[in-house]
């Protein structure tokens, strides 16, 4: 049928999972999970019926898609010239370290981990819906499924840490080959005040803004970690193993620059 080939192109073929996922997690402690999950399901009947209206297929144009803004404090903006290049959602976990013997102590950072999944199309295209898709992956256990429950968002790349403080994103993974980059932070702000807590009701890590180090392929130069939810420390080591987890979403934005004209 048309309406539904239109759809699918509007979504980035995004739609159409079931909310009775099996991975659902429906103990995780998260205030409003279900309400999330519903949200999500009613927004995307609400962009289905849209997207009929619409009397042209909506293209994927990443140039329409508007950065979230972070509340109270804006991060920098994209440094002029660059061009927005694609836009994920990050599902995994954020890594601490503690010292076991002092309870006072506080939790360090030690890297993360998290799937990228592609979703430029939305971002070009629905910015409210993605941007109620950190929140409602959350509610979901990571798998090792090829596309992030619930919707059906495929893989785009891969984040984890090369050292305790450089960043590292592989956008190579896919079909189409964006690049690699290692990354420095260059600005962090804390999420605002109503972002989405984390499975056992851990706070939002703050947004940032990061540069990529030389060595960068795909011409990338900028990544913006945006909308997060989940993904905190404890405020303090007390009753923390040595190591841990926190589970956290996010959406990752990536510009390049355009090459030059000969
Ligand atoms: C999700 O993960 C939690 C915590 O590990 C676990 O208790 C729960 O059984 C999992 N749920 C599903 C549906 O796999
Ligand atoms: C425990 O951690 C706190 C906070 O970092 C620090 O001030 C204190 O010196 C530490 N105590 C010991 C015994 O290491
Ligand atoms: C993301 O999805 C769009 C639309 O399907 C596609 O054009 C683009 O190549 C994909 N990007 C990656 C990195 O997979
Ligand atoms: C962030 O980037 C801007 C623009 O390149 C630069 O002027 C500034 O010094 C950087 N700040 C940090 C903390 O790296
Ligand atoms: C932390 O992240 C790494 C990936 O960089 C992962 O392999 C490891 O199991 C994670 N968890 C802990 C508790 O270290």
């Amino acid at each position: 049928m048309r309406a539904s080939i239109l759809l699918a192109s509007a979504l980035g073929a995004s739609v159409f999972a079931a909310p009775a996922s099996p991975t659902f997690n429906p103990d995780a402690a998260s205030p409003g999970g279900l309400d999330s999950v519903a949200e999500y399901f009613n927004m995307l009947a609400t962009k289905v019926q849209e997207s009929r209206n619409m009397a042209a297929a909506p293209v994927c144009d990443l140039s329409k898609a508007q950065q979230p803004i972070a509340a109270p404090t804006p991060l920098p903006p994209p440094t002029a010239g660059l061009v927005l290049k694609h836009v994920a959602i990050g599902r995994g976990t954020q890594n601490y370290t503690c010292d076991v013997k002092n309870a006072t102590a506080i939790p360090v950072a030690n890297g993360a981990l998290a799937t990228l999944y592609n979703a430029s199309c939305i971002a070009s295209t629905y910015p409210d819906l993605l941007n109620t898709l950190p929140k409602v992956a959350l509610q979901f256990n990571l798998t090792d499924a090829p596309k992030m429950a619930p919707s059906n968002l495929v893989v785009s790349g891969i984040h984890y840490f090369t050292t305790a403080t450089t960043p590292f994103f592989n956008l190579d993974t896919a079909a189409s080959k964006l690049g690699q980059a290692q990354c420095a932070k260059n600005a962090s702000v804390s999420a605002p005040a109503n972002a989405p807590k984390g499975q056992a009701g851990e706070a939002a890590v703050p947004w940032l803004k990061l540069m990529t180090k030389s060595g960068a392929t795909g011409d990338l130069q900028e990544v913006y970690r945006l909308e997060t939810a989940g993904g905190s420390a404890p405020a303090t080591c007390a009753g923390m193993p040595a190591a841990f987890e926190v589970q956290y979403s996010a959406q990752y934005w990536f510009y390049e620059s355009l090459p030059k004209k000969a």
